[in-house]
């Protein structure tokens, strides 16, 4: 079924994920007892796949968008240095105001201890909730906005881990948290859309890249219900259901904003979302995918589609 004139459109969100700004110190010798030390070296021989130009064209590109709001799902930096948020701040300052653009952290964002800690108010107004300003330090999750009728949940799976993971967590207190937020905003009928940076698909990203508790998440999602889940962190596109107990959930992620892409799934794109509403009580969702054309140097559309939402909420008149 196409989106008709029976519904009409609600609001929009876009997102964009994994930056990967890189800029280190050039004293390497700080780094030799360090996980950094290896993330240089990885650097050095996967540098040539993002390219600053595709990131710059994107953000051009999503200007040219009417949006609500645009998420960025997390690794804006690559060895979460100060310099490389001060680039992050510096390009999401370019994307659009904090009141329009939202961040989550990655694990590239807490690639060691203290990483995060030391750097995250670089980007305190990109991070914020409602409120508008950050009222723990480190922020504590999870944090949320509504606009009109949609809420959007931001997660952080962040965590600094040894030499070869990257895995993520959310942890029981933030679950607790998601808990509450969900069932919160479904007594307010909003279309509830949870940002995270870690896939929650079990199998889906490799036990040395994966989101530990994503089981909990699920039951989590399965008791009280969402109706969009979007992740970054795979550095390719995928598009599903996510399986939540009986419900089938919309979940999307896209691949590094600035990535050529060592295959077709992994060159750069952004989601746009439409979430159209019906004078009833149901809810679509659009989405379109825009993909770099190289040949062109511009982005296109790939692919559009459509999702009935279900469960947004008691009363949606
Ligand atoms: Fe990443
Ligand atoms: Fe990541």
């Amino acid at each position: 079924m196409s989106v008709n004139s029976r519904y009409a459109l609600a609001a929009t969100i876009i997102q964009l994920s994994d930056f990967h700004l890189f800029s280190p110190p050039h004293r390497i010798y700080y780094d030799l007892f360090s996980k950094r030390l290896y993330g240089r070296l990885a650097w050095r021989r996967r540098r040539h796949e993002l390219r600053p130009d595709i990131l710059a064209a994107m953000i051009d590109d999503i200007r040219s968008q009417a949006a609500d709001l645009v998420a960025v799902t997390g690794d804006l930096t690559h060895l979460g240095f100060r310099d490389e948020y001060l680039k992050a701040r510096a390009l999401l300052e370019k994307l659009g105001s904090p009141e329009r653009v939202m961040v989550i952290p990655g694990n590239h964002d807490a690639y060691v201890a203290g990483a995060w800690e030391k750097n995250y108010e670089i980007l305190a107004p990109y991070l914020a909730g409602d409120e508008g300003a950050i009222f723990s330090r480190p922020p504590l999750y999870p944090v949320s906005r509504s606009f009109g009728k949609l809420a959007v949940i931001a997660l952080n799976t962040a965590v600094p881990r040894p030499l070869w993971l990257a895995t993520g967590r959310l942890g029981a207190a933030q679950l607790a948290g998601l808990e509450e937020k969900l069932e919160f905003f479904s007594g307010r009928s909003r279309v509830r859309v949870i940002l995270m940076h870690h896939p929650p698909v079990p199998g889906l990203a490799g036990w040395r890249r994966r989101l530990s508790d994503d089981r909990v998440f699920l039951e989590v999602v399965a008791g009280r219900g969402a109706e969009l889940v979007l992740f970054g962190h795979l550095h390719y596109r995928w598009e599903n259901l996510l399986a939540a107990g009986k419900r089938r959930i919309p979940c999307f992620g896209v691949p590094a904003a600035a990535a050529l892409g060592r295959s077709p799934a992994r060159r750069s794109r952004y989601n746009i979302y439409r979430f159209y509403r019906a004078a009833g009580k149901t809810w679509r969702l659009k989405f379109v995918i825009r993909r770099w054309s190289e040949s062109r140097s511009l982005f296109l559309d790939e692919e559009c589609g459509e999702y009935e939402l279900a469960g947004c909420g008691k009363d949606n008149g």
